[in-house]
């Protein structure tokens, strides 16, 4: 495409397809779920949780407290200690099963109910999220029998109570990354979904009842920050696995630090995007855009700063300014969407005051010339050029569509920048040659780097970070291992 030739809104007229949510089911308010039953919560307090496409509220929620949290935990020590604990690998896999064919069968209504609560466009709920967390129930089910193949010449054991608190960027996914290998190793759990995306923890909550898993094995409770840190400090809780912001991370980390709880954490990221001289340049154009555009950029693992070798600069920021311009920024429920709603106003406020910072630093910005909804909490594609490696923009995380761009000329050089950021989460490499591609990935500080491909994800493979992205794999053996004595 020529400079002159962008046209992208009369381009690309399509017509709205809208998903339909007539055949989701949704209650008015959501009980906790402990020990297999819903039940109050003992402050009989609630909060709203919203559609952030629309403002509009979807369901009033139960906001558990210190009390609320003990008799979760409670819950999972009894069925821990009397029926999980005692059950067979195989008996255990069963439910397992049970549960991964139950989300496919109710595969849409999860699709749509995590659309309207968090704000992913519904072609990424349906085709990503639901079908990838009902792969990590089938996937982990295959193993709860098999536990001393996983770890041959070793006695595994399972831990106990797990105390499991997750992000809204992938609210489905992220329970089934946590409750599907937890209970394959012969844990119980309490879990904790963020405050604005509870909705389909709870549907889960309702198919696990539905699978006849005995009661207890899994509890969900809702709640903020202040329900999070209850569960994580409750004594009888033997391990926690949390995703969400570095912050809260190091809070957990500090305030277990003198007990023997294990503790995995999967912490945010700056992730590198590099595209060599080489590279199939259109193919890494549309992987760049997948790569911080997803989901709005709510993806821990966004490849949020892009590296650009000198001889295809030029080309490259052309095709990616062409390229975002014709992205369709709106209501998530429609199939043509790319890129939805922000989760939250909390979110919306925090991405533009770093586009205020990167304006206020003299960067050159570029924004998708998309026409925005005036309604509701979007955020337009934009990309920052040739900002300095020491700007907030390129060190610190943004966690929205925002992405940053340097050039380099060397492999060495490269190397060290994509590696000069606290996090070490993910890299993508973008090169025609696969000793380059051998090359840089065993020098990049990341737990995962792609080549030629961004963004993928499969439950067989170990997913996680170095420095402050955390510690320990979710995710394939790795992920099992983590809920094994
Ligand atoms: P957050 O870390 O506050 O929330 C994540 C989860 O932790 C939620 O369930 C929350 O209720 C819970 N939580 C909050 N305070 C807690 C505490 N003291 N003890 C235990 N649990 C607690 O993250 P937030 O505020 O939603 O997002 C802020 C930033 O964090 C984002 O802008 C993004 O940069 C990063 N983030 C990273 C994620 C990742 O996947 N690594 C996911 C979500 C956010
Ligand atoms: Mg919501």
């Amino acid at each position: 495409m020529s400079k002159d030739s962008k046209k992208p809104l009369s381009t690309w007229n399509l017509n709205p397809a809208p998903e339909s949510t007539e055949h989701i089911k949704l209650k008015e308010q959501y009980e906790l779920f402990i020990n297999g039953e819903w039940q109050k919560p003992t402050a009989g307090l609630y909060f709203d949780t919203v559609n952030p496409a629309s403002q509009e509220k979807l369901a009033n929620i139960a906001h558990a407290n210190d009390a609320d949290v003990d008799k979760a935990v409670k819950a999972a020590r009894e069925a821990y200690t009397n029926v999980w604990s005692k059950m067979s690998g195989k008996e255990r896999g069963k439910y397992l099963f049970r549960i991964a064919r139950l989300i496919q069968e109710k595969a849409r209504e999860f699709a749509v109910i995590e659309t309207l609560d968090g704000g992913k466009p519904i072609r990424e709920s349906r085709d990503i999220d639901i079908p990838l967390a009902a792969n990590h129930f089938f996937y982990y089910a295959g193993w709860a029998d098999k536990l001393e193949f996983a770890f041959p010449n070793k006695k595994v054991e399972s831990i106990g109570v797990a105390a499991q608190i997750i992000p809204w960027n992938f609210p489905l996914l992220m329970a089934a990354w946590k409750i599907a290998p937890a209970l394959a190793a012969g844990n119980t759990v309490v879990l904790k979904p963020a405050e604005t995306t509870s909705l389909t923890a709870l549907k889960l909550a309702e198919i696990i009842e539905e699978s006849g898993l005995p009661a207890g094995v899994v509890n969900i409770i809702t709640g903020f920050g202040d329900t999070g840190s209850a569960l994580v400090n409750h004594p009888d809780v033997d391990k926690i696995a949390f995703t969400g912001s570095t912050n809260v991370g190091k809070m957990i980390q500090k305030s277990t630090a003198e007990t023997d709880k294990r503790l995995t954490l999967e912490l945010g990221g700056k992730s590198a995007n590099i595209i060599f001289e080489d590279a199939a340049i259109d193919q890494a154009v549309e992987g760049i855009v997948n790569g911080i555009f997803f989901n709005q950029g709510h993806v821990c693992c966004a490849g949020s700063r892009l590296f650009v070798q000198e001889g295809v600069a030029a080309e490259v920021i052309q095709k990616l300014k062409d390229r975002i311009d014709t992205l369709v920024v709106g209501d998530p429920m429609d199939k043509n969407t790319d890129i939805g709603a922000i989760n939250s106003q909390k979110q919306w406020e925090s991405i533009s005051k770093y586009l205020e910072l990167g304006v206020n630093e003299g960067n050159e910005m570029y924004q998708g010339k998309c026409a925005i909804p005036e309604k509701g909490l979007y955020f337009p594609p934009t990309i920052f050029i040739d900002v300095a490696q020491s700007s907030r923009l390129v060190q610190e995380e943004i966690f929205g569509p925002v992405l940053t761009i340097q050039t380099f000329r060397t492999v060495d050089e490269v190397i060290q920048k994509a590696n000069n950021t606290p996090y070490g989460l993910a890299a993508g490499v973008w090169t025609d040659k696969g000793s380059k591609i051998f090359n840089v990935t065993s020098k990049l500080r990341s737990g995962v780097v792609w080549a030629n491909t961004y963004n993928k994800f499969d439950p067989t493979s170990p997913f996680g970070g170095y420095k402050e992205s955390g510690f320990g794999r979710e995710g394939g053996l790795h992920g099992l291992a983590s809920y094994l004595k």
